[in-house]
């Protein structure tokens, strides 16, 4: 089929390399004129794990084009997908500017039958939005589909070659059929592509990431519990997931959710409520709790080293707001080297991958190492924000004789608690013994 994805952030890339993958000859469109001209020179704009080699492959056998014009995408694709952001507004809404300015254009250079798809997190409603805008200057037919994206960062490529499920908010049987038909090739294993209304499908991707959220932030709250009365987070974790019906999957407790899903998808929920007269307040209650739960090692940090971190250096291991990914909306991170900077430390820090990303941002406001255990050497303490594989193993020893003093916080409960004293650390983690 021929497809045109317009949107080459994260969900329009793995989208568009993904179908080509399958076969389809897809045409990506993106108004970033240097971006458009690296990916075109096989250069993938973004980090995420086997992106790069299914890109380069498709890109070689013609499959996969990128344009910088709007109308050229209109012409290729019969399926139009909408990757676009829908950043968060000052009051927490999504911003859906770019989503129907593009809408619009698509109106104005619509030629012949197309099925628009949004594929990005847009608010109840939207499809409803988009569909009034493309008709207020459509010269022909056209079908506008809900299709939100499940994939997460980092398992981008595996999550979307083998979704769980699909889900497609259609009225339109001409639509759902070319949709249907254009997913079959994922759901070979018998995962369910599941149509239904518009509005349901649009509720159904917040639903499920706000949650998700809950989960988290519901465990985290056990683990600042299981602090209070000396139970162990870890064996409580441990014993609810045995319970299929909770599950094992999201229940590790941590410094919070971020990224740029959770964070702002929760918001625009309760957002979204409120626009409608309801009053989300398991949601409110999230927000609150994960914005407290990001510097949940500050206290910690404090009771130790002391309120005035002046003359302390500390180092910081992982800085993107999870592993696998060089994203650092929303990490913890930042907010940990906020508060700890704002105390008067110096930080030396360290990540696989986001280093670029967090020099951009902070600057010299910090000190950049090239690798963990420079990161440690002559640094008062060490605090462990994103779980990266490298940091679940280290050289023990190297880790003692590198810090001043062996004093470790970890905000990903990397270690074990009682293998930790062995070693001769004095160890603070989240929810559990210290
Ligand atoms: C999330 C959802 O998992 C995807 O299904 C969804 O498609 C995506 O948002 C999106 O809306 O685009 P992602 O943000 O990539 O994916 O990351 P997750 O792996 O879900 O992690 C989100 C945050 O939760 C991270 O900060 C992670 O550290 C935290 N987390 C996750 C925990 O603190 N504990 C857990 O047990 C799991």
């Amino acid at each position: 089929m021929k497809i045109t994805v317009v949107g080459t952030g994260y969900v329009g890339l793995v989208t568009g390399t993904c179908l080509a993958e399958t076969g389809n000859d897809v045409l990506c469109v993106d108004i970033d004129k240097r971006k458009v001209e690296r990916m075109q020179n096989k250069e993938v704009p973004i980090y995420e794990p086997h992106l790069d080699i299914l890109f380069e492959r498709n890109i070689n056998a013609g499959r996969l084009k990128f344009t910088t014009s709007l109308e050229e995408g209109l012409a290729h694709g019969k399926i139009i997908f909408l990757a676009l952001p829908t950043p968060e507004d000052e009051d927490g809404s999504a911003d859906l500017s770019y989503v129907l300015g593009v809408a619009e254009n698509i109106g104005k250079l619509m030629t012949e039958y197309r099925v628009i798809v949004d594929k990005s997190t847009v608010p109840v409603g939207t499809a409803e939005k988009v569909t009034s805008v493309i008709a207020e200057n459509a010269t022909v037919d056209f079908d506008v589909v809900s299709n939100p994206e499940f994939l997460r960062e980092g398992f981008a490529v595996d999550d979307f070659m083998k979704p769980e499920r699909i889900v497609i908010g259609s009225s339109s049987e001409r639509a759902t059929e070319l949709m249907q038909r254009l997913y079959k090739p994922f759901v070979r294993s018998g995962n369910p592509i599941l149509i239904m209304d518009e509005k349901s499908a649009e509720l159904t991707k917040y639903a499920s990431n706000s949650f998700l959220a809950a989960k988290i932030t519901f465990m985290n709250e056990i683990a600042n519990f299981c602090e209070k009365v000396g139970a162990d987070v870890d064996k409580v974790r441990i014993g609810m997931g045995t319970d299929s019906r909770i599950g094992k999957r999201f229940l590790f407790p941590g410094i919070g959710y971020g990224g740029s899903c959770f964070p702002k998808d929760v918001k625009a929920l309760y957002k979204s409520g409120k626009d409608n007269n309801y009053n989300f307040q398991i949601l409110d209650a999230v927000i609150n709790v994960n914005d407290k739960q990001k510097t949940a090692l500050i206290p910690k940090v404090v009771n130790h080293l002391g309120e005035d971190l002046t003359g302390k250096t500390i180092a910081i291991w992982g800085l993107s707001f999870k592993p696998e990914t060089d994203d650092i909306r929303e990490a913890p991170s930042l907010y940990i080297i906020d508060a700890l900077l704002a105390k008067g430390a110096k930080l030396k820090v360290f990540d696989p991958e986001a280093m670029d990303n967090v020099k951009a941002k902070l600057g010299d406001k910090v000190e950049y190492a090239d690798s963990m255990y420079e990161a440690i050497s002559n640094t008062d303490a060490l605090i462990i924000c994103t779980e990266w594989s490298i940091f679940r193993t280290p050289n023990f020893k190297k880790l003692r004789e590198h810090l001043n003093q062996p004093i470790i916080f970890d905000g990903r409960n990397l270690y074990d608690v009682a293998d930790m004293e062995k070693e001769g650390f004095t160890y603070f983690s989240i929810g559990r013994k210290e």
